[in-house]
């Protein structure tokens, strides 16, 4: 622990989430390049290029945006103290507005379906935001090759981007351009972890004093007839969520118009075709979802929460056992314990047995969770995060984990009756939110406090490892 704490890994476990846009400033100067090797091209996106890159320090492979806009023009010396307190300034370019609206907002999120940051750079040319990588490629991508997808798939699928909708919401944040090219596999092929990325004009609203969003952005097909009068709420949302949904169903959008003119002829209509023959054999609650989601008064469209909650994706018997995940890479071991369900209870043990007592210690485990954990082993916990937000609101609220003890571990639940509100604060030790520290626990501190002990403490001890025997390279290089 002396070895991490003196050195160069412990300067960046002080970075904090929060401090990202500061990191930013500070590393000014300090190129990109000597952090990370540029890899091949994933993408192409409206102000930039999204490159895959490889982490020299630890080999972690990673998504890097890059933007040919910088956020801060000149070089004043005072960062903010916090991104959240970041002001926008007037003379910064549209790119430049979105790139760190994007950061801001990534920085807030923390949830099994939003592509993680990890940090950003800038030089004097570009900014960068470094990203998880979704190696499985656009949604779109699969939607082509696929054509129709099945009621189950569907199901997979769009209660992961509702209940990544729904945690949005519940922060008062709207993401504003959801369509399937935003929408990322993490592995190819594989619908059981999908990952909403692009938060470039994604908005956050004050709660206190509402006002309905003006700007028309995102993607014509996609935006709810409320958008175009430009007085709309997080509502368009559930909308362009319908649209989705239809579309991966008959391959078809609801509502069709070459231009801005007529599809909103057809939006004001309000009329979409559930009963052609290729529709019959769909069962009637997920019609019934359709319908919800596509109400063209946005007061009587389904809110987040309502979609995700729906039958229609409750109707897996609740005593099964629905942990979705890709078993074809797993090993013999792991996936007798995912089978057997044996790997929630694992979870819920370790959960349980989950001490640190200190912030440093907490900012320790929770950066190697969030840096060096492997993709397998994340997968892994997150499929067992999924499995007991039953809500779908993105977080494991203290009834939910009461819950999931009584039925997955009872011999366990006593005791997690006993220590539970208290294990909740420990395990959010210096989690920066409003509300009380023992009401939930979100998917990252969910992760850091349900992984082996012995797990994390072998990845601690090969990063040092990793780390001294780098640092020696370039010494003698
Ligand atoms: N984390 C990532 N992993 C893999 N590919 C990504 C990632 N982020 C973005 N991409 C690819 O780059 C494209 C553009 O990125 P996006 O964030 O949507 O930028 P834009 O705002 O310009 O549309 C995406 O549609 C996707 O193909
Ligand atoms: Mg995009």
């Amino acid at each position: 622990m002396e070895n991490i704490l003196g050195g160069k890994l412990f300067k960046q476990v002080t970075v904090a989430k929060e401090n990202l846009l500061r990191d930013l400033r500070l590393r000014e100067g300090k190129h990109i390049s000597k952090f990370y090797r540029m890899s091949k091209m994933l993408g192409a996106g409206s102000f930039g290029d999204v490159w895959m890159c490889v982490q020299r320090e630890t080999g972690a492979h990673r998504a890097v945006k890059v933007t040919k806009s910088k956020i801060f023009e000149n070089k004043e010396k005072d960062a903010p103290k916090n991104v959240l307190e970041m002001q926008d300034e007037d003379e910064s370019t549209a790119a430049s507005q979105e790139l760190k609206n994007e950061i801001r907002i990534l920085c807030q999120l923390d949830h099994p379906n939003v592509v993680r940051i990890h940090e950003s750079f800038q030089d004097d040319h570009h900014t960068y935001i470094v990203l998880e990588i979704c190696k499985g490629g656009e949604l779109n991508d699969e939607m082509q090759i696929r054509g129709k997808f099945s009621e189950d798939d569907v199901a997979k699928l769009m209660r992961q981007v509702l209940s990544c909708i729904n945690y949005l919401h519940n922060k008062n944040i709207a993401h504003r351009d959801l369509k399937p090219e935003n929408i990322l596999l993490e592995n190819n092929k594989d619908l059981s972890q999908i990952k909403v990325a692009d938060f470039g004009t994604a908005i956050q609203w004050d709660p206190k004093n509402k006002q309905p969003f003006k700007e028309k952005v995102g993607t014509l097909i996609y935006m709810a007839p409320e958008v175009f009068t430009g007085s709309y709420s997080e509502k368009c949302d559930i909308w362009s969520c319908g649209v989705l949904m239809y579309k991966l169903l008959s391959t078809r959008f609801p509502f069709e118009g070459e231009d801005e003119v007529t599809l909103r002829q057809k939006l004001t209509v309000g009329e979409f075709d559930l009963t052609s023959s290729e529709w019959s054999s769909v069962k009637p609650d997920l019609k019934d979802l359709l319908k919800g989601m596509l109400q063209t008064n946005p007061d009587k469209r389904l809110t987040a929460d309502e979609a995700v909650n729906h039958a229609f994706f409750k109707r897996k018997p609740t005593d099964a056992l629905v942990i979705d995940i890709d078993k074809s890479k797993m090993k013999k071991k792991q996936l007798e314990e995912v089978e057997s369900g044996a790997i929630i209870k694992g979870a819920l043990t370790n959960f349980l047995q989950f001490s640190a007592k200190s912030k440093a210690k907490i900012s320790i485990y929770s950066y190697f969770t969030s840096e060096l954990l492997s993709k397998a082993e994340l997968n892994i916990i997150t499929s067992v995060f999924k499995e007991l937000d039953k809500d779908g609101d993105g977080v494991l609220k203290y009834r939910e984990l009461m819950d999931s003890y009584k039925k997955y571990a009872p011999e366990l639940a006593g005791e997690f009756e006993q220590k539970g509100n208290g294990l909740l604060k420990m395990v959010n030790l210096g989690c920066r939110r409003p509300g009380n520290l023992d009401d939930y626990v979100s998917y990252s501190r969910f992760i850091m406090a349900a992984m082996k002990d012995s797990s994390m403490k072998m990845r601690m001890a090969a990063s040092v490892r990793m780390s001294s025997s780098t640092s020696q390279t370039s010494l003698t290089s």
